[in-house]
């Protein structure tokens, strides 16, 4: 597996736990920072991500700012995304399997009430079930641009 990660300054520390965690599981990283905590904007790096995603060859896309809500509404804004917010693990787990996210967000400020690495393989460990959740996608998707 192969995924892009992207954050602003409020993901920095989130960032650096999930790529090792990543790693730990054997999936490829490509990391577009930021590595600093010098300010800098969430649309930015929510782009470049989506713009990299885009290049093919990708799983899936992780996005984190302050919130992973700024960042999060950034990627939805891009033609073809749906990235999740999920609060906990099962929202994370479903997501995938009914909304089949491409991307997944959090907020590197956020308290969760459970380690975020969990909340992560509980979407990586899931599989969309197709059939009547893909024609939800289907009109989901048809929504862009109304
Ligand atoms: C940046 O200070 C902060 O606004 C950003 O990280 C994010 O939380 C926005 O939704």
């Amino acid at each position: 597996m192969k995924c892009v990660l992207a954050n602003d300054h409020g993901g920095v520390e989130l960032a650096a736990e999930l790529k090792k965690h990543l790693a730990e599981r054997g999936i490829e990283v490509v990391y577009l920072g930021t590595d600093s905590t010098e300010s800098v904007d969430y649309p930015d790096y929510a782009e470049k991500a989506v713009n990299e995603y885009r290049k093919g060859s990708y799983d899936f896309g992780i996005l984190i700012c302050g919130t992973g809500i700024g960042i999060s509404i950034s990627a939805n804004k891009m033609k073809g995304i749906r990235c999740a917010l999920p609060q906990n693990s099962y929202a994370s787990e479903m997501t995938k399997r009914h909304n089949n996210a491409n991307f997944i967000a959090f907020g590197g400020r956020i308290e969760y009430s459970e380690p975020v690495t969990a909340i992560l393989d509980a979407y990586l460990d899931a599989t969309f079930e197709g059939d009547r959740h893909q024609r939800r996608i289907d009109k989901m998707m048809a929504l862009e641009g109304k």
